[in-house]
């Protein structure tokens, strides 16, 4: 398991903690369905709640039905149906409600009914009183009260519901007086008044009311005092203490009994059936002594004790909660806390590794690149002996005065070029000097507007031959221009600069210098109107040797990485700006400083000399000798022009371009035989330019040799896909390059010979060589080009006054591309080429139809017939009418 994965884990383990912590327990819901309401029943569902108080798995829903069936049903549906764990029901009617009971009963919810009962045993519990042992006891009670022989009146509960049942059987059992009637009263006060005032309107003898409940109790007694029958006494059942109990201590009636409610019963029993603990299934809940005079106040006042214990219960309670509440989102917050402080030291541990790894890497690189420069710079300083010991020499034989001008060129170029290689090893030095902290500055204090000049007029002369319009400014004119800087480390920074914008700026361009004082600080620009440099170039010439893709690809790129070390060496900036296209501008800023050393200002170390060997180039223009085949070179290094021309100019007119697109301007003008081409160049590399050499009809033909320093498989890969002939890898044998250029030659030779197939006599071969197509490189288009003149010129032939002009137009070529492109494919001129076909069609005539000789003369473009016959003898060693003679 790696890091990540053990790092995910406990992610993972964090947060599960903090979840299974925030999970809720199994909450029991309780369903209780009374069947009415009234101060008996809220009693009871105080007692309900309080117990629930000390359950913290259950919450119980209390609904009324009011007295009614229908809406009893609805209730008992609803708590079924919404995921209610358990049902307590106190039925209104038992044979109303006992199918609907058995229903959610058998569906296999646990059902618990309470108070009254139902006509079958479709129930998980039942906790009742035995409601005929209650109606025995208030007929003893009766007894007491009005003696065994008394009349009484019985106000009974609702006909249906099982209490008023039993409550009827069991004062009737032993009651031992007469019981004039049984009346309804519905278990409420309204209807046990107006039953009331009409019984006793028919008895007047009556000593006794019995009433099933209290409520009914209370409206009996109040009605009997209304009608004056004050002598009457009235018992009731329930006990409830703000309504019987008062009553029995305000005299309103003479004795209740209590009916006890237990409502803490039905919560516990609820809970040992949903938990699977032990319970009754029938639980007879005992009954007590009368409430009468003597004990109702001391009830009553229990009850007030109890209710303030009830109070303060549910204060605890709510104080609970609270807690419990906060102490839930504590430890919620607690866990995702933890689960943060996990995360956060998990991505803090990936970040520190990551910044471990790449210091690593970076510590690693920076080691590597030390001993690959230590190296570099070891091979420098060895270079560096021989090459003074072969600069000597060089520069002696290169001013020799017994040598050919041929061997003074040669010798030229190498002089120049050991001072070029001298001036990089000496940069590649300087540098490391200046890397490893060991460059000094010698500081002397200077006329920076004298220096200046001196440095700039050593370019002049470069700039009047090349039509570049140099320019010299002094932005602060007033200012005196002494500082103190170290003279030959900025006069090589200018002169890089200004040899930089030399090589980018194209001939009739234009430079620019500007300096000036302002605020302390000398500012130096050099602005130039070349090429430009590209935004992705510009941010890292500077770097060490950074080499920018098409600035200039035979520099090393280390003169602006040296210029930059002198510059910050002094405390300066130096930065660039550029536009691809419009050129650009090189910034020297230096701190003005003064030292006490006398101002003398040195004469400058890099002359007009240092200028031609940096900048300057060998004329190579000859003049065309048509007897020679053309050789085309492309290559931005004047030195190597200079060499190719060399080399190759005894056998060939070597003409010369400094990139691309030069080259393919050139190349157009003078459709060469050959074309030499450098692949890395500024303006437009090699490859491009093959590619389109071979796209155009004038130049498709022509062989191309790419000649590069890149030898890998791929380069080479890249130059054959772009049409290239053949390559040729940098450093090259001279003798090596003069063999290919003549087997390149030879091979466009052989294959021209196809092109001149269609004229008789066809030039002898050994072997036949194929017809078409011809498989070189642009091919297809030269088949094309060929093709499209044999159809412009059989329809022209007729024609005898048809031009070469007017068929170069119609070719959409130059006269002169026309020529060479016609030659180079076929060998002849366009003339000698048109006279030839014209003859190889007329010999067709001859032998193939019935026209006359002057019709077939004319016909094929012939001024007159005379004129036909002496080619045509010149041509086939025969006469025209000869050649018909066998027929
Ligand atoms: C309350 C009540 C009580 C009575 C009981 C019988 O609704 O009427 O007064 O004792 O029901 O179920």
């Amino acid at each position: 398991m790696n890091l990540r994965q053990t790092f995910i884990y406990l992610i993972m383990l964090t947060l599960l903690a903090g979840l299974s912590s925030c999970r809720e327990k199994k909450t029991y819901r309780i369903g209780i369905s009374q069947c009415s309401q009234d101060d008996w029943r809220r009693k009871m569902n105080e007692e309900v709640e309080r117990e629930a108080m000390f359950h913290d798995d259950v919450t119980v829903e209390i609904r009324s039905a009011d007295d009614s069936n229908a809406k009893q049903i609805s209730d008992l549906r609803y708590f079924a149906r919404n995921g209610f764990d358990i049902i307590i029901v106190s039925p209104n009617e038992a044979e109303a409600l006992t199918p609907t009971i058995r229903e959610i009963y058998r569906s296999g919810m646990p059902v618990v009914i309470f108070d009254r009962n139902i006509t079958d045993s479709s129930y998980t519990a039942r906790i009742g009183v035995d409601d005929e042992a209650l109606g025995r006891s208030a007929a003893r009670y009766a007894r007491t009260l009005v003696g065994p022989h008394a009349n009484a009146i019985e106000v009974e509960g609702l006909g249906g519901s099982t209490p008023a049942e039993g409550r009827h059987n069991g004062f009737k059992q032993a009651f031992e007086g007469r019981i004039l009637c049984s009346v309804q009263g519905k278990w409420n006060k309204e209807d046990a008044e107006r039953i009331t005032d009409s019984v006793l309107r028919l008895y007047p003898d009556v000593d006794l009311i019995y009433a099933h409940n209290d409520r009914m109790a209370i409206g009996a007694s109040e009605t009997a005092r209304r009608l004056g029958r004050d002598s009457i006494r009235v018992i009731g059942i329930d006990a409830a203490p703000e309504i019987g109990i008062q009553a029995v201590a305000d005299g309103v009636i003479d004795a209740t009994f209590l009916y006890p409610t237990e409502g803490h019963r039905l919560v516990r029993t609820a809970l040992a059936i949903l938990k699977g603990e032990r319970y009754e299934r029938e639980t007879t809940i005992p009954l007590a002594s009368a409430v009468d005079k003597s004990n109702a106040d001391i009830l009553l006042l229990q009850n007030e004790t109890a209710e303030e214990g009830t109070a303060k219960m549910r204060l605890l309670k709510s104080q609970l909660d609270d807690y419990w509440t906060r102490h839930s989102s504590q430890t919620y917050l607690f866990y995702a806390s933890l689960a943060i402080i996990v995360l956060l030291a998990g991505v803090a541990f990936l970040l520190l590794r990551a910044f471990w790894q790449h210091r690593r890497h970076q510590r690693q690189l920076e080691i590597a690149t030390q001993s690959k420069l230590t190296f570099f710079t070891n091979v420098s300083h060895d270079l560096r002996t021989p090459l003074t010991l072969i600069a000597e020499p060089v520069a002696q034989l290169a001013a020799a005065d017994n040598l050919t001008p041929q061997q003074t060129q040669m010798m030229r170029i190498a002089n120049k070029n050991v001072h070029i290689l001298q001036r990089l090893i000496n940069q590649i030095l300087d540098f490391r000097k200046y890397e490893n902290g060991k460059m000094t500055l010698s500081l002397s204090e200077i006329d920076f507007s004298k220096a200046i000049e001196e440095w700039t007029e050593s370019f002049r002369a470069m700039a009047r031959r090349r039509d570049i319009r140099l320019t010299l400014e002094c932005v602060t004119p007033g200012e005196p221009m002494l500082l103190a800087i170290d003279q030959e480390k900025i006069e090589r920074v200018f002169f890089n600069l200004l040899s930089n914008a030399f090589k980018h700026t194209p001939d009739n361009g234009a430079i620019s210098i500007k300096y000036g004082i302002i605020d302390k600080t000398l500012t130096l620009s050099v602005a130039d109107t070349g090429e430009g440099i590209s935004e992705q170039d510009l941010g890292n010439i500077f770097s060490r040797f950074y080499q920018a893709e098409q600035v200039h690809p035979n520099g090393s790129g280390i003169g602006l990485s040296v210029a930059r070390a002198f510059v910050e060496l002094h405390g300066g900036e130096i930065t660039a700006e550029s536009q691809l296209g419009k050129g650009s501008v090189f910034t020297v800023t230096l701190p003005v400083k003064h030292v006490a050393a006398a101002a003398s200002n040195a004469a400058p170390l890099l002359t007009r000399a240092d200028v031609e060997t940096e900048l300057g180039d060998v004329d190579t223009a000859p003049e065309i000798d048509e007897r020679k085949p053309v050789v085309l070179v492309i290559d931005d290094n004047r030195d190597i022009q200079a060499m190719l021309t060399q080399i190759l100019q005894a056998g060939y007119n070597v003409l010369t371009a400094s990139d691309g697109q030069r080259g393919l301007k050139m190349a157009a003008r003078y459709v060469p035989d050959l074309i030499i081409c450098d692949v890395m160049m500024p303006v437009m590399d090699g490859l491009e330019c093959c590619r389109r050499l071979k796209e155009e009809v004038a130049t498709s033909h022509i062989p191309v040799m790419m000649l590069t320093a890149c030898s890998l498989d791929e380069q080479r890969v890249q130059g054959y896909e772009s049409g290239a002939d053949g390559y040729l890898s940098k450093p090259f044998n001279s003798d090596v390059l003069r063999a290919r250029c003549a087997g390149l030659i030879q091979n466009r030779r052989r294959i021209l010979e196809i092109w001149q197939s269609p004229v008789a006599p066809a030039p002898k071969r050994e072997k036949p060589l194929p017809q078409t197509p011809v498989k070189a490189p642009g091919a297809d288009l030269d088949n094309e080009f060929y093709r499209r003149f044999l159809e412009i010129f059989t329809r022209e032939m007729g024609n005898a006054s048809l031009s070469v002009d007017t068929l170069a137009s119609m070719m959409g070529l130059e006269r002169s591309q026309f020529y060479r492109k016609i030659k180079a494919l076929t060998n002849y001129a366009p003339v000698e080429l048109m006279k030839r076909l014209r003859l190889q069609h007329a010999r067709t005539l001859l032998t193939s139809t019935e026209k006359t000789i002057s019709e077939i003369a004319y016909d094929t473009g012939f001024s007159s017939p005379a004129y036909f016959t002496k080619c045509y003898r010149e041509s086939f060693g025969e006469t025209p009418t000869e050649t018909r003679a066998p027929r």
